[in-house]
């Protein structure tokens, strides 16, 4: 196990030999070398699951596994990607539409940047680009959102563009929601952009403040991967925005001042539950009282108090479970073999939820007898193997070379 471990993070720590190689494969296909190279993490949320498009609260840190994207200024409009994971190199003209790319669907993040970047009014010239990531893709942890920020924080730079760091978390989110297709709300974009080493972030997902939340030293982040293959989350997920939407609607009827499920309270949730129908109303119960618990969760940070940080963690699964209905059997039971193991202070899914990762936190020496059980009891019980990532809270977007 500790293997395993050792693996992953060896993996995370060799940035500066990672940037040589995407150099070198930018040097492969275009041929020089680029003008920089930006990168971008993923994310692992703590807590505050499907509250960001009701304007609520959130809790996630930027994790050290990225996206590095190398660029380099042409003289003409042509613009060319290239995906070092993928391989092949799609291109686009600067003044034609922006059009998917059906066959190297990797390249849609990016153009889909280059697209609302457009759209925006931003002085783009062509430009080569090459990129790289270690992000799992597919478990949750938000490698397209480090794509799209790693891409936007490297034409920032390379245009001169000054983009303020939540204006680069929106226009990555216009990009996935208006070119990807896929209607998220702002905190994998937002995190992405504005992580900060060795702190969580609460994100007020309608002002945009955030407020820091040390992680205390001696305490490990650990993500496992259901390695569940995630599907038809999209619909899921576009249904779940729906209902909340719904719920919304009911309040506004009577309360001209709200505007999302964020400016409810729980009573008045309680209130309406005829009203609103079974489903709908567990659907508003969640997101209201999840954005309690990222409250919560913030001040049981700042006192230290990290058994009741675990025990929020395990209340916004089980109204993940059952009032939001986006877990499955296998991260339902990676967070019930969690609880059960010594030194384990909390765990839940994290991300959109049908599939993908769960978070635990423990003692960092803890880990070990966390991955030596909870590894073999979850491939007996369904036949599928886990991965474990321990995650280093990380800082945002920047240009590194
Ligand atoms: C996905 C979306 C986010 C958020 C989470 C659920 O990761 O991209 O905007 O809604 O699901 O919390």
């Amino acid at each position: 196990m500790c293997n395993r471990q050792a693996e992953v993070k060896g993996e995370a720590m060799i940035e500066g030999a990672r940037v040589q190689k995407l150099r070198q494969a930018f040097a492969n296909v275009f041929g020089g070398a680029p003008d920089l190279v930006a990168r971008a993490p993923g994310r692992v949320n703590l807590i505050g699951e499907h509250t960001d498009y009701s304007d609520g609260f959130v809790m996630p840190m930027a994790i050290d596994r990225d996206v590095l994207v190398a660029v380099r200024r042409r003289a003409d409009s042509q613009i060319r990607l290239h995906s070092v994971d993928f391989g092949g190199v799609s291109q686009l003209h600067l003044g034609a539409p922006v059009a998917r790319d059906g066959m190297r669907t990797w390249s849609n993040y990016p153009r889909g940047v280059v697209h609302i970047l457009l759209d925006a009014g931003a002085p783009l010239g062509g430009f080569d680009l090459a990129f790289t990531g270690n992000v799992p893709s597919g478990a949750g942890l938000s490698s397209s959102a480090a794509v799209e920020v790693a891409t936007l924080q490297a034409l920032d730079a390379l245009f001169g563009l000054k983009l303020p760091t939540f204006e680069k978390a929106k226009l990555g989110q216009r990009a996935e929601r208006e070119f990807v297709g896929v209607a998220c709300g702002i905190m994998d974009q937002a995190i992405s952009a504005a992580g900060v080493a060795g702190h969580a972030l609460m994100l007020d997902c309608r002002s945009l403040e955030t407020t820091l939340v040390p992680m205390g030293a001696g305490i490990a982040v650990v993500v496992t991967d259901t390695s569940v293959v995630r599907g038809l989350v999209d619909s899921k997920y576009n249904d779940r925005r729906a209902e909340c939407e719904a719920a919304t609607a009911h309040f506004a009827r009577t309360r001209s001042d709200v505007i999302a499920l964020r400016d409810v309270t729980a009573d008045e949730v309680h209130d309406a539950a005829d009203a609103l129908g079974p489903v709908v109303a567990r659907r508003a119960r969640h997101v209201v009282t999840e954005n309690a618990r990222v409250l919560s969760a913030v001040a049981a940070f700042r006192a230290e108090d990290l058994g009741e940080v675990g025990r929020l963690m395990v209340a916004s699964h089980a109204s993940l479970r059952d009032d939001f209905e986006v877990t499955v059997p296998e991260l339902d039971l990676l967070v019930e073999l969690a609880c059960a193991q010594p030194g384990v202070l909390g765990a839940r899914m994290t991300g959109a939820g049908f599939g993908g990762c769960t978070v635990a936190i423990m003692p960092t020496d803890a880990v070990a007898g966390y991955v030596d059980s909870v590894v073999p009891a979850y491939e007996a019980r369904t036949g599928l193997t886990p991965r474990v990532f321990t995650c280093e809270a990380s800082d945002g977007a920047s240009v590194v070379g």
